[in-house]
């Protein structure tokens, strides 16, 4: 069973007693262990969108759905984060800094599916894509407060780095739903 306030407490107490993700993402990969607990929990995903589960200075929890085969920018959180994914899949490629002009290039990749609980370093630049023509939901749990940080996204096309633009990139997940009709 997933208990939702069990959970933010549990996430709570581990950045207290350890600031790191460690024991963060194994209360993350004990959660999605068991997705459909955590659908019956969450409720199941009808729409696109981000739910703030829990926002202090601590940190940050939100329950992310991704559209049918939505893609996001490449962006930096500038806190550590970790991802866990409970129904559906989302591609993560990662991306490094080259020396000139504030551009990146493609480093790795990763695909996280159900059960996955990925931690991604505080310096960590990724772009996720939900490769399934359904709804996919994830927890992301952030080190921080992850609508307070100042950090950068860069153009899918010329790759050039700009300031990361919150309100742009949560109307990508309303537009997701424009495509698709709410359920
Ligand atoms: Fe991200």
């Amino acid at each position: 069973m997933f208990d939702l306030d069990r959970f933010i407490a549990d996430c709570r107490d581990a950045v207290n007693a350890d600031p790191s993700h460690k024991s963060v993402r194994e209360i993350v990969a004990r959660a999605v262990s068991d997705p459909a607990a955590v659908l019956a929990g969450l409720g199941a995903p009808v729409h696109a969108g981000v739910d703030k589960l829990y926002n202090g200075p601590d940190l940050t929890i939100l329950n992310v759905i991704w559209g049918p085969r939505m893609t996001i920018m490449p962006h930096n959180h500038l806190i550590w984060a970790v991802i866990g994914v409970y129904t559906g899949r989302e591609d993560n490629i990662f991306w490094r800094r080259v020396p000139a002009g504030g551009r990146i290039e493609a480093a790795g990749a990763k695909s996280l599916g159900e059960r996955d609980a990925e931690p991604l370093g505080r310096d960590i630049i990724h772009s996720v894509t939900n490769p399934v023509s359904r709804l996919t939901g994830a927890i992301h749990v952030y080190g921080g407060d992850f609508f307070a940080v100042s950090r950068s996204e860069w153009d899918p096309e010329t790759l050039a780095e700009g300031r990361y633009d919150l309100a742009k990139n949560m109307r990508l997940f309303e537009e997701a739903n424009t495509a698709r009709p709410r359920a």
